[in-house]
Protein backbone atom coordinates (compact mmCIF):
# COMPACT_ATOMS: atom_id res chain seq x y z
CA UNK A 1 0.00 0.00 0.00
CA UNK A 2 2.06 3.00 -1.33
CA UNK A 3 -0.64 5.82 0.21
CA UNK A 4 -2.32 4.99 3.19
CA UNK A 5 -4.69 6.47 5.33
CA UNK A 6 -5.21 6.05 9.49
CA UNK A 7 -7.87 6.02 11.61
CA UNK A 8 -7.60 6.99 15.31
CA UNK A 9 -10.79 6.72 17.76
CA UNK A 10 -11.40 9.84 19.88
CA UNK A 11 -12.82 9.67 23.32
CA UNK A 12 -13.31 10.77 26.46
CA UNK A 13 -14.00 8.34 30.06
CA UNK A 14 -17.72 10.91 30.09
CA UNK A 15 -21.00 11.11 28.71
CA UNK A 16 -20.17 14.12 26.33
CA UNK A 17 -16.97 14.55 25.12
CA UNK A 18 -17.09 16.47 21.65
CA UNK A 19 -20.61 16.59 20.72
CA UNK A 20 -22.76 17.74 23.82
CA UNK A 21 -26.24 16.79 23.94
CA UNK A 22 -25.64 14.22 21.66
CA UNK A 23 -25.98 11.71 24.60
CA UNK A 24 -29.78 12.42 24.39
CA UNK A 25 -30.05 10.87 20.67
CA UNK A 26 -32.65 7.69 20.73
CA UNK A 27 -30.43 4.34 21.46
CA UNK A 28 -27.37 6.62 22.18
CA UNK A 29 -24.79 4.71 25.00
CA UNK A 30 -22.34 7.53 26.27
CA UNK A 31 -24.89 7.12 29.71
CA UNK A 32 -23.33 3.73 30.16
CA UNK A 33 -19.79 4.94 30.05
CA UNK A 34 -18.89 3.94 33.69
CA UNK A 35 -19.67 0.33 32.61
CA UNK A 36 -16.14 -2.15 31.48
CA UNK A 37 -18.53 -3.89 29.01
CA UNK A 38 -19.48 0.06 27.45
CA UNK A 39 -15.43 0.39 26.82
CA UNK A 40 -14.61 -3.47 25.97
CA UNK A 41 -18.19 -3.39 23.20
CA UNK A 42 -16.58 0.03 21.78
CA UNK A 43 -12.78 -1.48 21.32
CA UNK A 44 -14.07 -4.78 19.84
CA UNK A 45 -16.14 -2.25 16.95
CA UNK A 46 -12.35 0.05 16.57
CA UNK A 47 -10.25 -3.23 16.29
CA UNK A 48 -12.44 -4.75 13.58
CA UNK A 49 -12.21 -1.40 11.56
CA UNK A 50 -8.37 -1.74 12.05
CA UNK A 51 -8.05 1.56 13.94
CA UNK A 52 -4.55 2.22 14.78
CA UNK A 53 -5.95 3.12 18.32
CA UNK A 54 -8.24 4.78 20.87
CA UNK A 55 -7.53 7.66 22.08
CA UNK A 56 -8.58 8.75 25.71
CA UNK A 57 -8.84 12.71 26.48
CA UNK A 58 -8.95 13.67 29.90
CA UNK A 59 -9.08 17.30 31.55
CA UNK A 60 -8.07 18.28 35.11
CA UNK A 61 -11.09 19.93 36.39
CA UNK A 62 -14.40 21.44 35.18
CA UNK A 63 -15.37 23.69 32.46
CA UNK A 64 -16.56 26.32 34.88
CA UNK A 65 -15.73 29.58 32.67
CA UNK A 66 -19.08 30.00 30.40
CA UNK A 67 -20.87 32.27 33.00
CA UNK A 68 -18.70 31.86 35.55
CA UNK A 69 -19.98 28.43 37.19
CA UNK A 70 -19.88 25.31 36.04
CA UNK A 71 -23.83 24.45 36.77
CA UNK A 72 -24.22 24.30 32.81
CA UNK A 73 -21.07 21.87 32.56
CA UNK A 74 -23.09 19.81 34.81
CA UNK A 75 -26.21 20.01 33.15
CA UNK A 76 -25.20 19.14 30.10
CA UNK A 77 -22.44 16.36 30.81
CA UNK A 78 -20.01 18.35 28.74
CA UNK A 79 -16.63 16.57 29.97
CA UNK A 80 -17.77 16.55 33.70
CA UNK A 81 -18.38 14.02 35.41
CA UNK A 82 -14.92 12.47 33.82
CA UNK A 83 -13.14 8.83 34.70
CA UNK A 84 -9.58 8.24 35.03
CA UNK A 85 -8.71 7.41 31.34
CA UNK A 86 -5.41 4.90 32.58
CA UNK A 87 -7.81 2.70 33.52
CA UNK A 88 -9.40 2.09 30.45
CA UNK A 89 -6.13 0.69 29.56
CA UNK A 90 -5.88 -2.86 30.50
CA UNK A 91 -9.53 -3.85 30.44
CA UNK A 92 -9.24 -2.76 26.43
CA UNK A 93 -5.92 -4.79 25.74
CA UNK A 94 -7.76 -7.86 27.18
CA UNK A 95 -10.16 -7.88 24.70
CA UNK A 96 -8.22 -6.91 21.56
CA UNK A 97 -5.08 -7.92 20.31
CA UNK A 98 -3.59 -5.19 17.92
CA UNK A 99 -5.38 -1.58 19.18
CA UNK A 100 -3.44 1.06 20.29
CA UNK A 101 -4.82 2.50 23.48
CA UNK A 102 -3.79 6.04 23.76
CA UNK A 103 -4.51 8.15 27.23
CA UNK A 104 -4.05 11.64 27.55
CA UNK A 105 -1.57 13.13 30.68
CA UNK A 106 -0.85 16.42 31.75
CA UNK A 107 2.63 17.69 32.75
CA UNK A 108 0.98 20.21 35.23
CA UNK A 109 -0.38 18.51 37.86
CA UNK A 110 0.82 14.88 38.39
CA UNK A 111 4.59 14.21 39.76
CA UNK A 112 6.61 12.75 37.26
CA UNK A 113 7.77 10.24 39.34
CA UNK A 114 4.59 8.81 39.70
CA UNK A 115 3.08 8.95 36.49
CA UNK A 116 6.41 6.79 35.05
CA UNK A 117 5.22 4.32 37.61
CA UNK A 118 2.11 4.50 36.08
CA UNK A 119 2.94 4.56 32.44
CA UNK A 120 5.23 1.61 32.53
CA UNK A 121 2.74 -0.39 34.42
CA UNK A 122 -0.03 -0.03 31.82
CA UNK A 123 2.79 -0.82 29.15
CA UNK A 124 3.47 -4.23 30.55
CA UNK A 125 0.03 -5.04 31.45
CA UNK A 126 -0.75 -4.40 27.14
CA UNK A 127 2.32 -5.45 25.63
CA UNK A 128 3.28 -2.32 24.56
CA UNK A 129 0.30 -0.81 23.33
CA UNK A 130 0.58 2.23 25.08
CA UNK A 131 0.47 6.09 23.93
CA UNK A 132 0.29 9.25 25.24
CA UNK A 133 -1.11 12.18 24.56
CA UNK A 134 1.29 14.92 26.73
CA UNK A 135 -0.66 18.00 27.41
CA UNK A 136 -0.29 20.80 29.43
CA UNK A 137 -3.84 21.65 30.73
CA UNK A 138 -5.84 24.69 30.35
CA UNK A 139 -8.62 25.24 32.99
CA UNK A 140 -8.41 27.31 35.80
CA UNK A 141 -10.50 24.81 37.96
CA UNK A 142 -7.97 22.12 37.89
CA UNK A 143 -5.23 24.45 39.34
CA UNK A 144 -7.66 25.60 42.57
CA UNK A 145 -8.58 22.18 43.12
CA UNK A 146 -4.74 20.95 43.38
CA UNK A 147 -3.34 24.35 44.86
CA UNK A 148 -1.01 23.93 42.19
CA UNK A 149 -1.32 27.33 39.87
CA UNK A 150 -1.55 27.51 36.39
CA UNK A 151 1.62 28.83 34.85
CA UNK A 152 1.30 31.16 32.06
CA UNK A 153 0.94 29.52 28.82
CA UNK A 154 4.26 29.45 27.28
CA UNK A 155 5.87 27.99 30.90
CA UNK A 156 3.58 25.37 30.59
CA UNK A 157 5.32 23.93 27.68
CA UNK A 158 8.99 24.56 29.80
CA UNK A 159 7.46 22.94 32.61
CA UNK A 160 6.76 19.73 30.02
CA UNK A 161 9.83 20.04 28.41
CA UNK A 162 11.61 19.27 32.03
CA UNK A 163 8.50 16.73 32.75
CA UNK A 164 9.60 14.99 29.75
CA UNK A 165 13.35 14.87 30.70
CA UNK A 166 12.38 13.17 33.73
CA UNK A 167 10.06 10.32 32.06
CA UNK A 168 12.86 10.48 29.59
CA UNK A 169 15.19 9.75 32.31
CA UNK A 170 13.52 7.02 34.44
CA UNK A 171 11.62 5.04 30.94
CA UNK A 172 14.75 5.06 29.21
CA UNK A 173 17.60 5.06 31.35
CA UNK A 174 17.31 4.22 34.95
CA UNK A 175 17.31 0.10 33.83
CA UNK A 176 20.06 -1.51 31.22
CA UNK A 177 18.39 -3.88 29.01
CA UNK A 178 19.76 -7.05 30.68
CA UNK A 179 19.32 -5.61 34.31
CA UNK A 180 16.74 -8.48 34.80
CA UNK A 181 18.15 -11.74 35.28
CA UNK A 182 15.03 -13.36 37.31
CA UNK A 183 17.75 -16.12 37.68
CA UNK A 184 15.88 -18.26 40.53
CA UNK A 185 19.10 -20.67 40.75
CA UNK A 186 21.35 -17.95 41.84
CA UNK A 187 18.60 -16.00 43.12
CA UNK A 188 19.08 -13.12 41.56
CA UNK A 189 16.07 -10.73 40.27
CA UNK A 190 17.67 -7.95 39.42
CA UNK A 191 21.67 -6.25 38.79
CA UNK A 192 21.79 -3.93 41.07
CA UNK A 193 24.68 -2.82 38.90
CA UNK A 194 22.49 -2.23 35.99
CA UNK A 195 19.65 -0.36 37.53
CA UNK A 196 20.99 3.38 37.83
CA UNK A 197 19.64 6.28 39.61
CA UNK A 198 18.90 9.20 37.65
CA UNK A 199 19.95 12.55 39.28
CA UNK A 200 17.78 14.58 38.18
CA UNK A 201 18.21 18.05 39.79
CA UNK A 202 16.16 20.86 37.48
CA UNK A 203 14.53 23.87 37.22
CA UNK A 204 11.05 22.46 38.66
CA UNK A 205 11.78 18.61 39.74
CA UNK A 206 14.21 16.55 41.56
CA UNK A 207 14.24 13.29 41.02
CA UNK A 208 16.89 10.97 42.59
CA UNK A 209 15.92 7.85 40.69
CA UNK A 210 15.78 4.84 40.33
CA UNK A 211 12.47 4.26 38.56
CA UNK A 212 10.65 1.98 40.32
CA UNK A 213 9.70 -0.55 37.11
CA UNK A 214 11.49 -2.42 35.06
CA UNK A 215 11.59 -2.08 31.20
CA UNK A 216 8.02 -2.21 29.49
CA UNK A 217 7.98 -3.53 25.79
CA UNK A 218 8.30 -0.40 24.65
CA UNK A 219 9.84 1.47 27.61
CA UNK A 220 8.66 4.94 26.56
CA UNK A 221 4.73 5.22 25.49
CA UNK A 222 4.47 6.23 22.18
CA UNK A 223 4.35 9.97 22.34
CA UNK A 224 1.47 11.98 21.03
CA UNK A 225 0.90 15.54 21.51
CA UNK A 226 -1.43 18.41 20.20
CA UNK A 227 0.22 21.59 20.42
CA UNK A 228 -1.09 24.15 18.22
CA UNK A 229 0.81 27.64 19.39
CA UNK A 230 4.31 28.85 18.34
CA UNK A 231 5.30 27.40 21.68
CA UNK A 232 2.97 23.97 21.37
CA UNK A 233 4.46 23.22 17.84
CA UNK A 234 8.52 23.85 18.57
CA UNK A 235 6.99 21.40 21.66
CA UNK A 236 5.67 18.53 19.01
CA UNK A 237 8.62 19.25 16.49
CA UNK A 238 10.92 18.28 19.37
CA UNK A 239 8.83 15.30 21.16
CA UNK A 240 6.36 14.06 19.25
CA UNK A 241 6.11 11.28 17.50
CA UNK A 242 2.37 11.16 16.43
CA UNK A 243 0.68 14.78 16.64
CA UNK A 244 -2.94 15.99 16.28
CA UNK A 245 -4.65 18.62 15.40
CA UNK A 246 -7.83 20.20 14.80
CA UNK A 247 -9.20 22.70 11.90
CA UNK A 248 -12.10 23.82 10.41
CA UNK A 249 -10.35 23.64 6.77
CA UNK A 250 -8.42 22.01 4.64
CA UNK A 251 -6.21 25.41 4.29
CA UNK A 252 -5.89 25.78 7.94
CA UNK A 253 -4.58 21.94 8.16
CA UNK A 254 -2.20 22.63 5.31
CA UNK A 255 -0.66 25.63 6.78
CA UNK A 256 -0.23 23.89 10.11
CA UNK A 257 1.06 20.97 8.58
CA UNK A 258 3.85 22.75 6.94
CA UNK A 259 4.23 25.24 10.18
CA UNK A 260 5.16 21.67 12.27
CA UNK A 261 7.24 20.32 9.22
CA UNK A 262 9.69 23.40 9.28
CA UNK A 263 9.85 23.33 13.06
CA UNK A 264 10.69 19.62 13.05
CA UNK A 265 13.04 20.10 9.88
CA UNK A 266 14.60 22.52 12.47
CA UNK A 267 15.05 19.69 15.04
CA UNK A 268 16.97 17.66 12.32
CA UNK A 269 13.62 15.90 12.00
CA UNK A 270 11.89 14.51 8.36
CA UNK A 271 8.12 14.44 8.06
CA UNK A 272 8.45 10.56 7.56
CA UNK A 273 9.81 10.24 11.53
CA UNK A 274 6.31 11.37 12.88
CA UNK A 275 2.20 11.35 11.91
CA UNK A 276 -0.71 13.50 11.77
CA UNK A 277 -3.77 12.95 12.94
CA UNK A 278 -6.44 15.78 12.12
CA UNK A 279 -9.64 16.18 13.88
CA UNK A 280 -12.70 14.95 12.06
CA UNK A 281 -16.11 13.97 11.78
CA UNK A 282 -17.76 10.99 9.88
CA UNK A 283 -21.44 10.45 9.65
CA UNK A 284 -21.47 7.29 7.39
CA UNK A 285 -24.31 5.68 6.37
CA UNK A 286 -25.29 3.18 3.44
CA UNK A 287 -26.50 6.01 0.95
CA UNK A 288 -25.82 9.87 1.25
CA UNK A 289 -29.75 10.04 1.79
CA UNK A 290 -29.54 7.77 4.81
CA UNK A 291 -26.40 9.92 5.85
CA UNK A 292 -28.12 13.24 5.14
CA UNK A 293 -30.91 11.93 7.16
CA UNK A 294 -28.84 10.89 10.31
CA UNK A 295 -27.07 13.65 10.05
CA UNK A 296 -30.37 16.12 10.17
CA UNK A 297 -31.43 13.87 12.89
CA UNK A 298 -27.94 14.41 15.10
CA UNK A 299 -28.33 18.30 14.28
CA UNK A 300 -31.96 18.26 16.49
CA UNK A 301 -30.03 16.75 19.67
CA UNK A 302 -27.64 19.34 19.47
CA UNK A 303 -26.64 21.45 22.82
CA UNK A 304 -25.73 25.02 22.08
CA UNK A 305 -25.52 26.06 25.64
CA UNK A 306 -23.04 22.61 25.95
CA UNK A 307 -20.89 23.95 22.69
CA UNK A 308 -20.57 27.16 24.29
CA UNK A 309 -19.14 25.57 27.56
CA UNK A 310 -17.12 23.63 25.99
CA UNK A 311 -15.67 26.85 23.85
CA UNK A 312 -15.63 28.85 26.83
CA UNK A 313 -13.41 26.42 28.49
CA UNK A 314 -10.81 25.68 25.37
CA UNK A 315 -10.66 29.48 24.87
CA UNK A 316 -10.73 30.34 27.97
CA UNK A 317 -13.24 33.34 27.47
CA UNK A 318 -16.35 33.33 29.04
CA UNK A 319 -19.05 33.19 25.88
CA UNK A 320 -22.05 33.96 28.12
CA UNK A 321 -21.24 37.45 27.77
CA UNK A 322 -21.40 37.65 24.23
CA UNK A 323 -23.71 38.15 21.72
CA UNK A 324 -24.66 35.18 19.60
CA UNK A 325 -24.75 37.72 16.56
CA UNK A 326 -20.77 38.59 17.79
CA UNK A 327 -17.95 38.58 15.44
CA UNK A 328 -14.96 36.01 16.06
CA UNK A 329 -12.73 39.08 16.32
CA UNK A 330 -14.62 40.14 18.91
CA UNK A 331 -13.46 37.59 21.25
CA UNK A 332 -10.68 37.77 23.80
CA UNK A 333 -9.24 34.85 24.50
CA UNK A 334 -6.93 34.29 27.25
CA UNK A 335 -5.63 30.69 27.40
CA UNK A 336 -6.48 28.84 23.43
CA UNK A 337 -6.05 31.71 21.31
CA UNK A 338 -4.54 29.20 18.87
CA UNK A 339 -7.97 27.73 18.59
CA UNK A 340 -9.54 31.05 17.69
CA UNK A 341 -7.06 31.72 15.00
CA UNK A 342 -7.20 27.96 13.37
CA UNK A 343 -10.57 29.56 12.12
CA UNK A 344 -9.13 32.65 10.85
CA UNK A 345 -10.67 31.46 7.36
CA UNK A 346 -13.69 32.17 8.68
CA UNK A 347 -13.45 36.09 9.27
CA UNK A 348 -16.70 36.87 8.99
CA UNK A 349 -18.19 34.27 11.51
CA UNK A 350 -20.60 35.17 14.22
CA UNK A 351 -20.32 33.39 18.09
CA UNK A 352 -23.42 31.58 16.77
CA UNK A 353 -21.43 29.99 13.59
CA UNK A 354 -18.97 28.63 16.19
CA UNK A 355 -21.32 27.13 18.48
CA UNK A 356 -23.23 25.45 15.62
CA UNK A 357 -19.68 24.24 13.60
CA UNK A 358 -18.38 22.65 17.26
CA UNK A 359 -22.19 21.54 18.19
CA UNK A 360 -21.14 18.33 16.34
CA UNK A 361 -17.26 16.62 16.61
CA UNK A 362 -15.68 20.00 17.99
CA UNK A 363 -13.50 22.37 15.70
CA UNK A 364 -12.65 19.69 13.05
CA UNK A 365 -14.49 18.88 9.77
CA UNK A 366 -17.83 16.74 10.14
CA UNK A 367 -18.27 14.82 6.43
CA UNK A 368 -21.30 13.45 5.42
CA UNK A 369 -22.53 11.02 3.28
CA UNK A 370 -22.83 7.19 1.83
CA UNK A 371 -19.31 5.22 2.10
CA UNK A 372 -18.10 6.62 -1.98
CA UNK A 373 -18.71 10.14 -1.03
CA UNK A 374 -16.93 9.82 2.37
CA UNK A 375 -14.25 8.00 1.22
CA UNK A 376 -13.68 10.80 -1.69
CA UNK A 377 -13.63 13.67 1.33
CA UNK A 378 -11.11 12.25 3.18
CA UNK A 379 -8.76 11.17 0.22
CA UNK A 380 -9.24 15.02 -0.76
CA UNK A 381 -8.20 16.56 2.35
CA UNK A 382 -5.30 13.87 2.55
CA UNK A 383 -4.21 14.82 -1.20
CA UNK A 384 -4.10 18.54 -0.23
CA UNK A 385 -2.85 18.57 2.99
CA UNK A 386 -0.59 15.32 3.73
CA UNK A 387 -2.02 14.83 6.48
CA UNK A 388 -1.61 10.78 7.72
CA UNK A 389 -4.56 10.01 8.66
CA UNK A 390 -7.76 11.24 11.03
CA UNK A 391 -8.84 11.58 14.58
CA UNK A 392 -12.64 10.42 14.78
CA UNK A 393 -14.79 12.24 16.89
CA UNK A 394 -18.05 10.35 18.33
CA UNK A 395 -21.37 11.85 17.85
CA UNK A 396 -23.34 9.46 19.15
CA UNK A 397 -22.02 5.68 20.86
CA UNK A 398 -21.23 3.57 19.25
CA UNK A 399 -22.83 4.36 16.00
CA UNK A 400 -20.72 6.76 15.15
CA UNK A 401 -17.72 4.46 15.22
CA UNK A 402 -19.81 1.08 14.10
CA UNK A 403 -21.35 2.76 11.03
CA UNK A 404 -16.98 3.42 10.18
CA UNK A 405 -16.12 0.18 10.26
CA UNK A 406 -19.16 -1.37 9.05
CA UNK A 407 -19.67 1.37 5.72
CA UNK A 408 -16.75 3.55 5.51
CA UNK A 409 -13.64 0.91 6.08
CA UNK A 410 -14.57 -1.74 3.37
CA UNK A 411 -14.72 1.47 0.53
CA UNK A 412 -11.21 2.43 1.78
CA UNK A 413 -9.92 -1.38 1.53
CA UNK A 414 -11.65 -1.82 -1.25
CA UNK A 415 -9.30 1.46 -2.89
CA UNK A 416 -6.25 -0.37 -1.43
CA UNK A 417 -6.02 2.73 0.74
CA UNK A 418 -6.20 1.18 4.14
CA UNK A 419 -5.46 -1.79 5.70
CA UNK A 420 -7.26 -4.89 6.26
CA UNK A 421 -4.88 -6.56 8.81
CA UNK A 422 -2.74 -5.45 11.25
CA UNK A 423 1.04 -5.22 11.76
CA UNK A 424 2.41 -7.65 14.26
CA UNK A 425 4.51 -5.87 17.03
CA UNK A 426 4.02 -2.80 19.91
CA UNK A 427 2.31 0.22 18.68
CA UNK A 428 5.49 1.66 18.03
CA UNK A 429 6.38 -1.39 15.61
CA UNK A 430 2.93 -0.94 14.27
CA UNK A 431 2.89 2.96 13.42
CA UNK A 432 6.77 2.93 11.94
CA UNK A 433 7.46 -0.38 11.73
CA UNK A 434 11.11 0.20 12.97
CA UNK A 435 11.12 -1.68 16.07
CA UNK A 436 9.77 -0.87 19.48
CA UNK A 437 11.54 1.99 21.25
CA UNK A 438 11.55 5.52 20.62
CA UNK A 439 14.23 6.00 17.41
CA UNK A 440 17.77 6.82 18.17
CA UNK A 441 17.09 10.63 17.28
CA UNK A 442 14.99 11.32 19.60
CA UNK A 443 15.70 13.42 22.32
CA UNK A 444 14.54 11.22 25.45
CA UNK A 445 17.08 8.14 23.50
CA UNK A 446 20.03 10.27 24.85
CA UNK A 447 19.35 9.18 28.17
CA UNK A 448 20.07 5.47 27.44
CA UNK A 449 23.59 6.10 28.29
CA UNK A 450 24.16 6.57 32.12
CA UNK A 451 26.13 9.55 31.52
CA UNK A 452 23.93 11.26 30.18
CA UNK A 453 22.20 11.41 33.76
CA UNK A 454 24.75 12.85 35.40
CA UNK A 455 23.22 16.10 37.73
CA UNK A 456 21.73 19.12 35.62
CA UNK A 457 23.66 22.14 36.43
CA UNK A 458 21.42 25.25 36.93
CA UNK A 459 18.55 27.22 39.35
CA UNK A 460 16.92 24.90 41.10
CA UNK A 461 13.31 27.03 41.37
CA UNK A 462 9.72 26.15 42.58
CA UNK A 463 9.09 22.91 42.18
CA UNK A 464 5.12 22.89 40.47
CA UNK A 465 4.39 19.90 42.76
CA UNK A 466 5.46 20.75 46.25
C1 LIG B 1 -7.29 16.50 18.91
C2 LIG B 1 -6.90 17.21 20.15
C3 LIG B 1 -7.04 16.58 21.36
C4 LIG B 1 -6.72 17.23 22.54
N1 LIG B 1 -6.92 16.60 23.72
C5 LIG B 1 -6.70 17.25 24.87
C6 LIG B 1 -6.98 16.65 26.12
O1 LIG B 1 -7.43 15.52 26.18
N2 LIG B 1 -6.73 17.34 27.25
C7 LIG B 1 -6.22 18.60 27.24
O2 LIG B 1 -6.01 19.17 28.32
N3 LIG B 1 -5.92 19.21 26.07
C8 LIG B 1 -6.17 18.57 24.89
N4 LIG B 1 -5.91 19.19 23.71
C9 LIG B 1 -5.35 20.55 23.72
C10 LIG B 1 -3.90 20.56 23.29
O3 LIG B 1 -3.10 19.84 24.20
C11 LIG B 1 -3.39 21.99 23.15
O4 LIG B 1 -3.44 22.66 24.38
C12 LIG B 1 -4.22 22.76 22.15
O5 LIG B 1 -4.16 22.11 20.89
C13 LIG B 1 -3.76 24.20 21.99
O6 LIG B 1 -2.42 24.27 21.62
P1 LIG B 1 -1.43 25.17 22.45
O7 LIG B 1 -1.33 24.55 23.81
O8 LIG B 1 -0.12 25.08 21.70
O9 LIG B 1 -2.01 26.54 22.47
C14 LIG B 1 -6.23 18.55 22.51
C15 LIG B 1 -6.08 19.19 21.27
C16 LIG B 1 -6.42 18.54 20.10
C17 LIG B 1 -6.26 19.25 18.81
Amino acid sequence: MSRRLRFNAFEMNCVAHQSPGLWTFPGDRARQYKDIGYWTDLALILEEGRFDGIFIADVIGSYDVYGGSNGAALREAAQVPVNDPLQLAVPISMVTEHLGIGITASTSYEHPYLFARRLSTADHLTKGRIGWNIVTSYLESGARNTGIPLRPHDDRYEVAAEYLEVIGKLLEGSWEEDAVLADPARRIYADPAKVHPIRHKGRCFDVPGPHLCEPSPQRSPVLYQAGASRAGIGFAAKHAECVFVSTPTQAALARYITALSEAAAAQGRQRHDFLVYALATVIVEETDAKAQALYQHCLDHVSTEGALVLLSGWTGADLSAYAPGDPLAKIRAESGLSMLERFADQRDWSLADLARWAGIGGAGPVIVGGPETVADQLEAWQETTGVDGFNLARVTAHQTFANVTGYLVPELQRRGIYPRDYAPGTLRQKLFGQGDRLRASHPAARFRHPAAMAEAPGPHLVPPFS
